[in-house]
């Protein structure tokens, strides 16, 4: 493994190798045992879209692991000036052990990959979010126990969520499925990968998409980038809500996991949230334990 550009590019064992180790990351986070694998190395973090998450778990992730992150945003950069990427990496890579990229394309952070000689690590691009699907699927194991015979629903856009969760969830041997509106479905591609390696069902139906899950999902109905789009996807989102008669067709003990930030009120109800306040928080936790895992494994020689 020499990057992290999408969940397709890793091996299932490539996954359950990230996950064992984040596990012990954080095993040891919790019992005060340092583990600076990465004394001395150089995160650079690009950002040209918002963050709370990923920008504070990676910083921190590189402080606790030895090593020290510089944040890198667009606004400062030259690429907000026109700079080819090609360019910028070639210089990155002369200072930096490696690069998380949170971008729009995903051909930018395949092409950081390409030009560059160090690392690169996608912070979600429109396509997809990789760190995310990690950390969740390290909640999904802490809270089941194991991934065979688990149902994943997620329920709204096919946007880089639902993406990265067909492949994650596909990957580790669960079944996977989507409530979405006919005309925002995911990736055709991943649809197509996912049908052919595994259980995948993609329908407008929420209530039978949720039937039986163990794991219920939800992102918000407009991404970053798709600021001009609210009001319609407002419309033609209305009722792909995570609520109590979504989870009343769940399993009983099924958990609810959100990437964050969430609209309450819109994707989810205040209700569901904070009911599932636990999952959810330790989903967002688990970012960093995760992404730990990820560094530990790119950057350490
Ligand atoms: N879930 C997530 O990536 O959060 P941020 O946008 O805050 O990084
Ligand atoms: N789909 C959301 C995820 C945020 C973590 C977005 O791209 O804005």
């Amino acid at each position: 493994m020499k990057h992290l550009l999408k969940l397709a590019d890793l091996t299932s064992e490539e996954i359950f190798g990230i996950l064992n180790l984040a596990d012990q990351l954080k095993y040891e986070r919790e019992h005060n045992i340092e583990h600076p694998h990465l004394k001395g190395k150089k995160l650079g973090m690009i950002f040209q879209k918002s963050s709370t998450r990923t920008r504070v778990s990676f910083e921190v992730g590189m402080t606790e692991l030895g090593g020290s992150a510089l944040f890198l945003s667009d606004r400062d950069l030259q690429i907000g000036r026109g700079e080819p990427i090609k360019d910028t990496i070639r210089v990155l890579s002369r200072y930096l052990d490696g690069i998380m990229i949170r971008t729009f394309a995903q051909k930018d952070v395949e092409e950081l990959a390409e030009y560059g000689s160090i690392p690169i690590i996608n912070g979600l691009t429109d396509y997809c979010h990789p760190c995310q699907v990690l950390a969740d699927l390290m909640t999904i194991r802490e809270y089941k126990g194991g991934f065979k015979g688990l149902k994943l629903c997620f329920i709204g856009d096919g946007n880089n969520m639902a993406n990265s969760l067909i492949v994650g969830g596909i990957k580790m041997g669960m079944e996977v499925a989507i409530a979405c509106p006919d005309n925002y479905r995911p990736d055709a591609e991943i649809c197509k990968w996912a049908s052919e390696n595994g259980k995948l069902t993609v329908t407008s139906d929420i209530m039978a998409a949720a039937q039986g899950a163990d794991a219920v999902y939800t992102d918000v109905w407009a991404s970053m980038g798709q600021e001009s789009e609210k009001a319609e996807r407002e419309k033609v989102f209305r009722g792909y809500c995570v609520d109590n008669k979504v989870m009343a067709v769940a399993k009983p003990d099924a958990i609810v996991l959100h990437c964050l930030p969430a609209h309450r009120g819109e994707e989810i109800t205040e209700e569901v949230f904070e009911s599932h306040a636990k999952e959810i928080f330790d989903e967002a936790e688990n970012r960093l334990h995760a992404q730990k895992a990820v560094l530990v494994k790119l950057l350490k020689h």
